[in-house]
């Protein structure tokens, strides 16, 4: 990718990749391109970009907003969990941020995240209400979800029994992990639990908010990390990327319900007979990328009761 400053008109996606005077731009995720400034080692900007993956690989076209919407939805979490754990987040406020060019901030705003470095627990903390996705593939194969047993006869979409954490590594590439791999790879007892308490809550709460406007959290994925030995939630929290929102008058049990996400693209992807999901990745039409966009748009003033642009 390259790392010359990406030219930016308002209705033009962010790629990312900016360069940035007098800080080291040091991993470019998926979505997030990081920096690190010399004075400031303890943290660390955090700049979602408009860039979209779709089965693992980054496309071509970028979704207008798309980074903006992410960093939305989780300040809007952020602030109504902030009683049950602190998170690694400073604030999202460019004129809050130490040595950050004024001229970027116009360009940066809402999609810029000043966060203080955690050390990651390499866990991803997937907690599941619905069986969708992965989780449906191990029902419909094994009759059971991780390590817990579950009831003969579930279908796709079904609720299940009681909400159930799914741990995987965060790697690469995601493995499912049992409980007690978890717990060796978050290091103790007491934290693995805290997390998993923590995370129910969380859940919990915010499945009920959800609900309250007429969506369904079908399933989420937390990162947790330690800053001075503390537990803290990092990264993105409850965004339509980690997280499958449903429009709850809309699913139906044995159906995939349409989601509040980039499915619009997968499924166009999916239709492509030619394409062996390895990059390059095929050219998106115009009308797939504006009914994506307008997709997060949506879901974002349906949680958060507002629009970041
Ligand atoms: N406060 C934090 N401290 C350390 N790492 C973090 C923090 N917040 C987020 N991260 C990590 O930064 C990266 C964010 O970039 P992203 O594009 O989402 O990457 P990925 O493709 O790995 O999901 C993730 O790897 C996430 O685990
Ligand atoms: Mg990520």
């Amino acid at each position: 990718m390259s790392t010359s400053p990406t030219s930016i008109t308002p209705d033009a996606g962010f790629a990312g990749c900016l360069s940035i005077p007098g800080w080291d731009h040091f991993y470019t995720g998926k979505v997030r391109d990081l920096y690190q400034h010399p004075s400031h080692p303890d943290h660390m900007l955090m700049i979602a970009t408009d860039r979209l993956s779709a089965f693992d690989v980054v496309m071509k076209e970028t979704v207008p907003d798309r980074g903006r919407v992410l960093t939305h939805i989780t300040e809007y979490w952020l602030e109504q969990v902030s009683d049950l754990i602190p998170a690694a987040r400073v604030t999202i406020d460019p004129a809050e941020i130490p040595n950050l060019p004024e001229d970027l901030h116009d360009i940066l705003r809402g999609r810029i995240t000043w966060t203080r470095r955690a050390e990651r627990v390499n866990v991803e903390v997937v907690l599941r209400a619905f069986l969708a996705g992965s989780g449906w593939r191990e029902y419909e194969a094994t009759g059971r979800l991780w390590d817990h047993a579950l009831p003969a006869g579930l279908q796709k979409s079904s609720q299940l029994p009681e909400v159930l954490h799914t741990p995987t590594t965060k790697a690469e590439k995601d493995e499912p992990i049992t409980w007690e791999q978890a717990v060796e790879l978050i290091g103790c007892d007491t934290d693995a639990n805290l997390i998993h308490d923590v995370a129910l809550r969380i859940f919990n709460g915010a499945a009920k908010t959800a609900a309250e406007k007429g969506v369904l959290l079908a399933d989420t994925k937390f990162e947790f990390g330690r800053i001075d030995g503390q537990l803290v939630l990092i990264d993105e929290v409850m965004t339509p990327d980690s997280s499958r929102y449903w429009p709850a008058n809309q699913v139906v049990e044995g159906n995939e319900p349409p989601s509040f996400d980039k499915e619009i693209v997968r499924a166009y992807l999916r239709s492509l007979e030619d394409w062996d999901r390895t990059p390059p990745p095929p050219t998106i039409p115009a009308d797939i990328i504006t009914q994506t966009r307008d997709r997060y748009l949506e879901i974002c003033q349906i949680l958060t009761g507002g629009s970041p642009v």
